[in-house]
């Protein structure tokens, strides 16, 4: 089986590994980075509980080849405060307003679909910061849930709209 030299940044690390030319970046993250946080659902691209950013975009790593990405900046749920914390002189300890806010409204249940809301949704109010129904659903589209009914979850990305344009 090929495998070839991969080089990454994940949540602001150097990462090197060699890897098969066939691994997905869901494997590579979950299997050989053991960041677990970032949830295999369907492995097909149906559910969009692997969402992680790529050099700044959500993507779903498990339809993503790994070398595809070569030398790009991955950042997971696990480094999604240590972002925030940079972009905003924010306490390390301190979470992205939107992870906050799903704790707050009550968006988290199972938590199985969290880690990918949460990307999709920090991706979201990072480009859109005060985001309508419309475009909240339309961001969160791919995203399944099987528990809270998307309404808690809106509210929390609306909440933390409201809370990143409050305190910028
Ligand atoms: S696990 Fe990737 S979209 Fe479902
Ligand atoms: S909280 Fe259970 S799948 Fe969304």
């Amino acid at each position: 089986m090929p495998e070839s030299v991969l080089r990454l940044i994940v949540n602001g690390r150097p990462q090197q590994l060699v890897a098969a030319d066939e691994m997905t970046l869901l494997e590579v993250v979950r299997d050989r980075l053991h960041l677990h946080g970032t949830k295999d659902g369907c492995a097909a691209g149906s559910c969009g509980s692997c969402t992680l950013w790529v050099d700044g975009v959500p993507r779903l790593a498990c339809v993503t080849l790994a070398k595809t990405v070569q030398d790009c900046e991955i950042v997971t749920i696990e480094g999604l405060a240590g972002w925030w914390g940079k972009q905003h002189a924010a306490d390390a300890a301190e979470l992205h307003p939107l992870q906050a806010a799903f704790a707050e409204q009550g968006a988290v249940q199972c938590g199985f679909c969290t880690p990918g809301m949460v990307m999709g949704g920090a991706a979201l109010l990072r480009d859109t910061p005060s985001p309508s129904r419309a475009q909240i659903q339309e961001a969160l589209s791919g995203h399944l849930c099987r528990c809270t009914g998307y309404e808690q979850i809106i509210r929390a990305v609306q909440a933390a709209g409201r809370r990143m344009l409050d305190e910028a």
